[in-house]
């Protein structure tokens, strides 16, 4: 953010300024959650760099594995997945890990615990990697509320927890969107300075908007709900955007408003995107922008999880938008 001379902000508002004066509002902060979301940053900005360079690294295609998912594991899916838990296991502010890239949850040794747990994305929309589009991290923080040693329970807590969330987009350029339950700020990051500078205060989403977001390529396994919302957005000439990447298509409906939908399918009842750290985090970042994020049938915050890597449908965004095939699902008694 370059200040009136052009040449350098010297009272640039960073993340981690921001951060400590949200900590200094709550009496009992211990600047824990500070810490912690100085480690994520550096993750953030190591990822943002092994992105912009992956051509010239080497870093593009296979890891040559297939993670919990089933799916194809891409180097960055690793470096990413790597730098979330070294930089979150050092930070000792974290008990316990979820990472999509894991097939169990991570405990932390002993000696470094801290009383959050974090279930994270660490490369969203994998497979846009290879052709240069928009990808992104994912983020969810809770507090461990039970005594003694952490378990899996610990991190099967139900959105409407949370204590944080935030993505960084690595997009045209890299910009974390960060809540602690105040509202939601958008970070770009500054190379010049390798710090992320607070660009968009208190984003907010509109009531309605024009666009619509889904992958119409699943159109014939769709429910009847969905079916005739698409069919109505159509009738309308609605505008189509979609990515293939979560946290670019959650961006764009965040700053110009609409919905993003990821259904369940015929052959997909839950759908496709995971509660823990992709669904929860989106959730509760739009919900704090004055959205709405539902399964068509309930609030995604509100879902009691049974297993980690679970997965459920989800439609977000505007909340004059999410109304609308929350009452198609009542319709047809879905
Ligand atoms: P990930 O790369 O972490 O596995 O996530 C990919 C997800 C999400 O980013 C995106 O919204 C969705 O996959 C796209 O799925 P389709 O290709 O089925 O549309
Ligand atoms: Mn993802
Ligand atoms: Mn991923």
């Amino acid at each position: 953010m370059a200040s009136s001379n052009n040449v350098l902000d010297t009272n640039a508002m960073t993340l981690t300024r921001f951060t400590l004066a949200e900590q200094k509002k709550a009496p009992h902060a211990t600047g824990d959650l500070t810490q912690l979301l100085v480690s994520i940053q550096t993750a953030v900005k190591a990822i943002s760099s092994a992105v912009r360079k992956a051509g010239i690294a080497q870093l593009y295609g296979l890891a040559g594995d297939v993670n919990v998912q089933g799916e194809e594991v891409k180097k960055l899916d690793v470096l990413a997945n790597d730098l979330f838990i070294n930089m979150l296991t050092s930070s000792y502010t974290t008990c316990l890990l979820v990472s999509e890239e894991n097939k169990t949850v991570i405990e932390v040794e002993k000696e470094r615990q801290g009383k959050y747990i974090v279930c994270f994305d660490p490369l969203d929309g994998s497979s846009n990697i290879d052709c240069l589009v928009s990808i992104g991290s994912i983020f969810s923080i809770y507090r461990k509320s039970s005594d003694g040693d952490p378990t899996v329970n610990d991190a099967l807590q139900p959105g409407n927890t949370l204590v944080a969330a935030g993505y960084a987009l690595y997009g045209s350029a890299t910009m974390m969107v960060i809540s602690t339950g105040d509202g939601v700020n958008g970070f770009m990051l500054d190379p010049s300075i390798g710090e992320f500078v607070l660009t968009d205060p208190g984003m907010k989403i509109k009531e309605k908007g024009k666009i619509y977001s889904l992958n119409e390529g699943y159109a014939n396994l769709w429910d009847p709900a969905v079916a005739e919302y698409v069919l109505g957005k159509k009738a309308k000439k609605a505008g189509a955007r979609y990515i293939g990447s979560m946290v670019a298509d959650v961006h764009r409906t965040i700053k110009y408003g609409g919905i993003f939908m990821y259904p369940a399918t015929a052959d997909s009842p839950k759908g496709k995107l995971r509660l823990l750290y992709e669904c929860n985090p989106m959730a509760f970042l739009v919900e704090q922008a004055g959205g709405k994020a539902t399964t068509g049938k309930m609030r995604i915050l509100d879902i009691v999880p049974t297993d980690i890597h679970q997965r459920t449908p989800i439609f977000l965004g505007s909340a004059g938008d999410v109304q609308e095939i929350i009452d198609l699902y009542t319709k047809h008694n879905l």
